[in-house]
């Protein structure tokens, strides 16, 4: 594995940007530039993993969101295993300052919703992409809703890549479930042959397109960026890589949505989060939280997850 220095090429585009890189509009806002410069890295570089250690000064979030972990429980869990997971949810020690949500199958919602805190919010892996009604098998946002669901995920790769839903299809139940008052975590990432193509940029931009197209607001939106080499392998992408494209998702939201939406607007990663390597991915100035798989599953890791906040603190 080699390892290259921030100071090849665009050393101010590596979570630096606040108190390191006052000419961050002449260096990062040229997308194009950046995007060859790190597609020709990305796939086969890891970038110092502690750039910010120079910089005593650095501001560690570049959104102005409250910061967000949401669990992705998947298919996973029995009446049992999930009585003794909210046990330990009810009982864990989470940091005020992070908006705390689960997503349990769609089954054990209302076991979950009857029996956790309040202080963690209930959010549905999937939903129909309209109003109910003679869809079998499927499940409408205004059921979501009527049990107590304040979010849904949406665009999750495996829904993308294993049932095969395409942008639009995505994109249309993502303005959908916002009018029915459902939050929205919308789901985006590359595969790993995409990624070792140079367009990992290209992937998750067109991506945001299809939302942005459908979305009559952000309001409700948080965008988790998961690459899909990640997701349930154990190969967490380093914090530069995920920093990169948190970077390039932001400054593609001003671009093409408002400076406000991309300041606003929570971009959470997903992939191989745990315990362990938390709160050095929470440190990147542009990583406003995480979506959780597998380790979502143990109450303890999980909170360890969500108080991964203060590192986020500490680092500033
Ligand atoms: P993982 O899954 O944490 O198990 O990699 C993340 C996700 O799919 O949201």
């Amino acid at each position: 594995m080699a390892v290259a220095s921030t100071s090849l090429a665009c050393p101010q585009y590596s979570g630096l940007r606040r108190s390191c890189c006052p000419k961050l509009d002449t260096c990062s806002l040229s997308i194009s530039t950046t995007q060859s410069f790190f597609q020709n890295v990305h796939s086969h570089l890891r970038l110092s993993s502690s750039p910010h250690k120079a910089c005593r000064a650095v501001v560690t979030m570049a959104g102005s969101g409250k910061f967000f972990v949401g669990g992705n429980w998947k298919c996973s869990g029995t009446k049992e295993s999930i009585s003794k997971l909210v046990t330990d949810l009810n009982s864990a020690k989470l940091e005020s300052d992070v908006d705390v949500v689960v997503a349990p199958p769609f089954i054990y919602i209302d076991q979950v919703k009857n029996s956790l805190t309040d202080r963690i919010e209930i959010s549905a892996q999937n939903c129909w992409i309209g109003k109910g009604g003679a869809f079998t098998g499927e499940i409408s946002g205004e059921q979501l809703k009527d049990i107590g669901c304040k979010w849904v995920i949406l665009g999750h790769s495996e829904r993308r890549h294993i049932i095969g839903e395409d942008d639009e299809f995505i994109g249309k139940k993502a303005a959908y479930a916002l009018g029915q008052g459902l939050g929205v975590i919308a789901c985006i990432g590359e595969l790993l042959q995409e990624r070792e193509e140079g367009k990992t940029f290209d992937v998750c931009f067109k991506q945001l397109k299809a939302f942005a197209e459908s979305v009559p607001s952000w309001d409700n939106v948080v965008i988790a960026y998961e690459p899909v080499w990640a997701i349930g392998t154990g190969k967490v992408a380093t914090p530069q890589q995920a920093q990169e494209v948190h970077l390039a998702v932001r400054d593609w939201l001003s671009k093409n949505v408002s400076a406000e939406v991309a300041s606003k607007t929570r971009v959470i990663y997903g992939g191989s989060v745990n315990g362990s390597n938390c709160a050095d991915l929470a440190t990147q100035e542009d990583i406003d939280g995480f979506l959780v798989g597998g380790a979502s599953l143990k109450g303890p890791e999980f909170a360890t997850i969500v108080n991964s906040v203060t590192s986020k603190k500490v680092a500033a």
